[in-house]
């Protein structure tokens, strides 16, 4: 595996997190202030061809899945080719997407024609009001409808992310777990994260214990599941449905340990840890014509430059960061 993805504290990087835009056809408050954010100009984002030169970077060092985040991924005009092109890496076993679901019905048969195998979808209700109320902007059933063609077309299982807030959707996690009972879905309960704009605070936060308490309350035999060395949930069933549930605990018991992911942001900044504001401008070493040993340098000298683990909920949510929509999760 290459040293230049290898971080002081030997992890490997093998999974990148691309995001395709700052742009969103949603408003959700967890993500963004009410106002939006303010865009990179057009020419300062990456291209297409400057996405697939740093993929194909990456992959030749190691990394073997790539996720399109954003903004939304879905109302980038390429994506379809980005993912075609991103197929004809070798080495690069999975493509995956995260999605707010509003364009999923419509491109889903394209996207699997163009090479998609995962797809994590945004759900932070059931309620349709609620919903939209969540992500200030209407379109419940559209999603709803992109989740179930997505799982009428083989994918399984479909992720469902659930960002839990206190006095919010916390009354909906008995819903969400009872939607695993016929779906081949992964309902994620995610703890809510501070990022800037998104008025966190400890009291809205829902911890996975409590979840978890209120959730075996219903179902005490909720079972536990053996879940991958680098996922980001812990994963549970309930014997006998379909589906699973999973958390998503960052806040109450991180995973860095096990991290190995890397980001670039729509503006070609990469990023080694969500929640670390410390990023390096591949963009502009890739605009100055820099060869891929260059370009390697300045990578494997931001991965080398990673900390252990992120820093503590109570200084995240201090530290100057970028809202979550500048990111992509
Ligand atoms: P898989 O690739 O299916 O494991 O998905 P994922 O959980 O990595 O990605 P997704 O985009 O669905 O994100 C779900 C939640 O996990 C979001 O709240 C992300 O912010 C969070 N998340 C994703 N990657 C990381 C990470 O490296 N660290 C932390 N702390 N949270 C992460
Ligand atoms: N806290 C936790 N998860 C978040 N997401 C977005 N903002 C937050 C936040 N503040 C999740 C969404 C989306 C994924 C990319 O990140 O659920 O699916
Ligand atoms: Fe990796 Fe940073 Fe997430 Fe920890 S907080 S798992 S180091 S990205």
């Amino acid at each position: 595996f290459s040293a230049f993805l290898t971080d002081s504290f030997g992890r490997r990087h093998s999974y990148l997190r691309i995001s395709l835009t700052e742009k969103c056809n949603f408003r959700c408050q967890y993500c963004m202030p009410e106002e939006g954010v303010k865009l990179t100009p057009r020419g300062q984002l990456l291209s297409t061809s400057e996405v697939l030169s740093l993929a194909r970077l990456f992959v030749q060092e190691g990394v073997n899945k790539i996720r399109l985040t954003g903004g939304e991924p879905l109302i980038r005009p390429d994506v379809l080719d980005v993912i075609t092109e991103l197929r004809k890496l070798e080495g690069l076993k999975t493509i995956a997407v995260t999605t707010n679901g509003m364009n999923l019905a419509r491109l889903l048969p394209k996207l699997k024609d163009a090479g998609l195998d995962l797809i994590n979808v945004s759900l932070d209700s059931l309620v349709p009001a609620k919903f939209e109320f969540i992500v200030r902007r209407k379109g419940f059933h559209k999603v709803m409808e992109g989740i179930d063609k997505a799982i009428e077309l083989g994918y399984n299982p479909v992720k469902i992310n659930c960002v839990v807030m206190r006095g919010l959707n916390e009354d909906e996690l008995l819903d969400f777990v009872a939607l695993t009972e016929k779906k081949p879905v992964e309902v994620r309960f995610i703890e809510y994260m501070p990022f800037d704009g998104n008025k966190w605070n400890f009291k809205k936060m829902v911890s996975y214990q409590e979840m978890l308490d209120r959730i075996r309350q219903q179902w005490p035999n909720l079972e536990m599941l053996q879940s991958g060395h680098t996922e980001t949930a812990k994963i549970f069933k309930v014997p006998g449905f379909e589906g699973q549930v999973g958390f998503i605990t960052s806040m109450s018991e991180h995973f860095c340990g096990s991290c190995n992911r890397l980001r670039i942001t729509a503006d070609g900044n990469l990023k080694v840890c969500l929640f670390g504001n410390s990023e390096v401008s591949l963009r502009d070493v890739l605009r100055s014509g820099a060869s891929d040993e260059e370009l390697l340098q300045i990578i494997g000298a931001a991965v080398g430059r990673k900390k252990k683990q992120h820093a503590g909920m109570f200084s995240i949510s201090q530290m100057k960061n970028r809202p979550m929509i500048l990111i992509g999760g």
